[in-house]
């Protein structure tokens, strides 16, 4: 029997292009420029399937213009946004993702963000490594204690949960919103809160862990901003679709927020430059899921599920 004919949007780990290959009539886009409109367009009608990053977009446009060819989008991510789900469910193609390979990683980044953010390391690397680092006194640079203090997540799934157990390290007192509570195993120790707005009033350093959806867009917007404590700390690692930027910034500017630590943005690649003018703001280029041991495991996962279903099983992962 032929291999199914399988596209790979994006140059994957080598471990994953290998078993791609090994398994799959692959074509592999080796120059690794986002996929567009147009090329995904063209695949549906020449493979069986497409293994695309969250840098490929099937919006409800690309979906109705997709070839019957096209049996499965076999996602290397977590979040979903760029797939609309009931167009694609629609049109009859299955979609998976890649969830709980990356939880540890990205709680890593979300970590470093924080600690980053409430201890100036923007400003605090910029005077070693320019050389203006010229005097020291017990009022420089100080910064916000993490261990110990009250800290908010916003959706206790499984990053939310990874990062709050890295925060346990920390003695933080943590505190989460999510659609439902979680048992006392899934969140030792942790206090639920049954709306956003209870939680922000606690929250002196939140950090964001929920998906990117209608719901979900400006999230932390001027209102919910005005309900944080006076001096907040907030870390997104998960969509910048959550927060309202131009708010952000005046939460900044107020000093509501005394801080920022952003690894995702309105605009991928690229951010928001009116952010590049603020210390206060550390920031990475969406790199929370960007470790070897875990680009391996999300490419996996993704394989695996393309197996289940050219073997006609349900793939783990389905959505
Ligand atoms: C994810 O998996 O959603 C990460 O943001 C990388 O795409």
């Amino acid at each position: 029997m032929s291999k199914p004919r399988l596209w790979v949007t994006r140059r994957l780990s080598d471990a994953t292009l290998e078993r791609a290959a090994r398994d799959y009539d692959v074509v592999i886009n080796h120059d690794d420029t986002p996929g567009t409109a147009a090329q995904i367009i063209a695949a549906s009608a020449a493979f069986d399937a497409i293994l695309p990053c969250h840098s490929e977009h099937f919006n409800a446009e690309v979906v109705a213009q997709l070839d019957p060819r096209l049996k499965i989008v076999a996602n290397h991510s977590v979040g979903v946004d760029h797939c609309d789900l009931p167009a694609l469910r629609a049109a009859g193609i299955t979609v998976t993702n890649t969830p709980d390979v990356l939880s540890d990683a990205t709680a890593e980044i979300a970590m470093l963000l924080m600690l980053g953010a409430a201890r100036h390391a923007v400003a605090g690397d910029r005077i070693v490594r320019t050389g203006a680092w010229d005097s020291w006194s017990p009022a420089f640079m100080v910064g916000k204690q993490v261990t110990g203090a009250r800290l908010g997540i916003i959706g206790m799934g499984r990053v939310g949960r990874a990062f709050a157990a890295k925060a346990r390290g920390f003695d933080m007192d943590v505190h989460y919103y999510n659609r439902s509570e979680l048992s006392p195993e899934l969140a030792p120790g942790a206090t639920y809160h049954a709306t956003v707005d209870s939680l922000l009033g606690v929250a002196d350093f939140l950090s964001l862990h929920c998906p990117a959806t209608p719901e979900t867009t400006n999230l932390m917007n001027a209102e919910r901003f005005a309900l944080l404590p006076q001096g907040a700390v907030i870390v997104n690692t998960a969509r910048g679709a959550l927060v309202d930027e131009d708010a952000l910034l005046a939460a900044l500017q107020s000093g509501r927020v005394a801080a920022a630590g952003l690894d995702c943005f309105k605009v991928e690649p690229g951010g928001n430059p009116a952010f590049a003018g603020h210390e206060n703001i550390f920031m990475l280029p969406h790199i929370g899921s960007a470790t070897r041991q875990t680009r391996d495991a999300m490419g996996f996962r993704a394989l695996d599920n393309l197996d289940a279903f050219f073997a006609g099983e349900t793939p783990r992962d389905i959505l």
